[in-house]
C-alpha cells in the first residue's frame, strides 16, 4: 500500500496546524486507499540546518537528521499542512525540507494551507520548493481561512466544502504517488 505523510509544518505553542493536519488524517484514513501517518515536525526537533555536507551528497553526521532521513525516505507521497507565515511557509517547515534532498525525489504531494487568506501565498511559495526537490505538486489545494473555517479565528470549524476539496486532493496524492513508483524503484 502507498505510504503518506501528513507534515504538520508549524510547531508553535497553541498552534493551530495540529487540529488542522488531525482533520486531514481523520478523513484521510477512512478512504483505506493508502497508508496515512502524521509527520509533526515538534517530534523531530530539527535544529537550523547543522549539516556540513550538503544534502544532496547524503552524508549526514548528525543522528536528528538520520532519523528524519528514515522518516522522509519511507513515504511515497506527502500531504503538507502548512501555516503562511509572512507571505510565505514557516522556518521550521522550510529548514525540515532543506535537510534532505534524494528522499524527496520522485515522490507527489498536495498542499493543505491556512492563514488570514487562505494560505495561498504559502501555498504557492512551497510549490517552487517543492519542484526544486523532485516532488510533483497537485493541482487541487485546500485553502483553509482563518475567519471562516475557524471559530474566533482559533477552533478549527472547517466548511463542509473542504472535506469535498481535501477527498480531490487525496484523490491526486494517491494517483500521482502511485504512477511515480516505477521512478522510485
Ligand atoms: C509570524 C506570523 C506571520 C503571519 N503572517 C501571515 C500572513 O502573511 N498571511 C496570512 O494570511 N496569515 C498570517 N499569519 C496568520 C497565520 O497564518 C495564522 O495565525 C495561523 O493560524 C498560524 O499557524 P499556526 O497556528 O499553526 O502557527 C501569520 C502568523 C504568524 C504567527
Amino acid at each position: 500500500m502507498i505510504k503518506i505523510g501528513i507534515i504538520v509544518g508549524s510547531t508553535r505553542p497553541g498552534r493551530s496546524g495540529e487540529s488542522v493536519a488531525r482533520w486531514v488524517h481523520e478523513h484521510a484514513v477512512k478512504r483505506g486507499d493508502a497508508h496515512y501517518e502524521l509527520v509533526d515536525l515538534k517530534d523531530y526537533d530539527l535544529p537550523h540546518l547543522d549539516e556540513p555536507l550538503a544534502a544532496a551528497t547524503g552524508v549526514y553526521e548528525h543522528p536528528h537528521t538520520k532519523r528524519w532521513s528514515d522518516t522522509i525516505a519511507g513515504f511515497d507521497g506527502f500531504v503538507f499542512v502548512t501555516p503562511e507565515y509572512n507571505h510565505s511557509i514557516s522556518g521550521v517547515l522550510k529548514t525540515a525540507i532543506d535537510f534532505l534532498f534524494a528522499e524527496w525525489h520522485d515522490k507527489a504531494a498536495g498542499v493543505v494551507g491556512y492563514g488570514v487568506s487562505g494560505g495561498v501565498r504559502a501555498a504557492e511559495h512551497l510549490r517552487q520548493v517543492l519542484g526544486q526537490i523532485k516532488v510533483a505538486d497537485v493541482q487541487v489545494a485546500v485553502e483553509l481561512l482563518l475567519h471562516a473555517d475557524f471559530e474566533n479565528f482559533t477552533a478549527f470549524k472547517p466548511g463542509a466544502h473542504q472535506k469535498d476539496m481535501l477527498s480531490k486532493l487525496l484523490d491526486q496524492v494517491v494517483s500521482w504517488s502511485t504512477a511515480l513508483r516505477p521512478l522510485r524503484v
